[in-house]
């Protein structure tokens, strides 16, 4: 099998984006090699993230386009030039185009901060999720990777993982634990992709074991 090219997305930090070029490294994700990063923030440190790594690094402006379709055109043109096989969304924080969605279908994978399909859907992003995980006194959030579609949050569901909510918790406390568990799912998905182990059956995804 040849290896499976990614690219990246990615609008902040880039913590998640780490978990995939660790887990390249490390042999914890095989038969996939990192072709590209993308961020639509000039300053995010995800860019940095990749140049430290030898990873191609671009910053495409949004505000260089006339809009949110020519946008992602421009985009899948990035992808297209270098063959890209996956595209994971790690902290993207902008709703992908339905062009680009059909482009890559069954071919993008999100990494989501709550238990879809709760605190999710347009709006839902980074911090947000959580204070209203802690404004609504749900006693459980946690983590989840999902396949993309046209929907915003709707996508066929790879991996969940639970988070306790604790009666002191803060965003940054209950961000931080969340945050953990999405480094051990993102990685674990990423290595099922590429090692062609996931089949979508409607809205199910099924894990094949060797
Ligand atoms: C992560 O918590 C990710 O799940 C979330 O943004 C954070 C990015 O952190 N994504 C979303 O909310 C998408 N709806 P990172 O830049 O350190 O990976």
């Amino acid at each position: 099998m040849s290896k499976k090219k990614i690219a990246v997305l990615a609008s902040g930090r880039g913590t998640n984006l780490q978990s995939i070029i660790d887990g390249v490294k490390s042999g914890q994700i095989n038969n996939a090699a990192i072709e590209l990063v993308i961020s639509d923030k000039k300053e995010a440190y995800a860019l940095e993230r990749a140049g430290n790594n030898g990873i191609e690094a671009l910053w495409i402006d949004p505000g260089a386009f006339p809009g949110h379709a020519e946008y992602n055109n421009a985009l899948l043109q990035e992808m297209h030039k270098r063959e890209i096989d996956l595209v994971v969304l790690a902290g993207y924080m902008r709703i992908l185009s339905e062009g680009f969605v059909k482009a890559y279908k069954d071919a993008i994978i999100n990494i989501h901060p709550s238990l879809i399909p709760a605190f999710c859907g347009k709006g839902y992003y980074g911090e947000r999720v959580h204070m209203e995980v802690l404004e609504y006194g749900a006693k459980v959030t946690g983590a989840t990777v999902h396949f993309v579609d046209e929907g915003t949050d709707t996508g066929p569901i790879i991996l969940q993982k639970a988070v306790e909510v604790d009666r002191e918790d803060t965003v940054q406390s209950l961000a931080k634990r969340v945050l953990e568990v999405e480094h051990t799912l993102l990685p674990l998905a990423v290595d099922l992709y590429c090692r062609d182990r996931l089949r979508i059956q409607g809205r199910r995804v099924d894990i094949e074991t060797e």
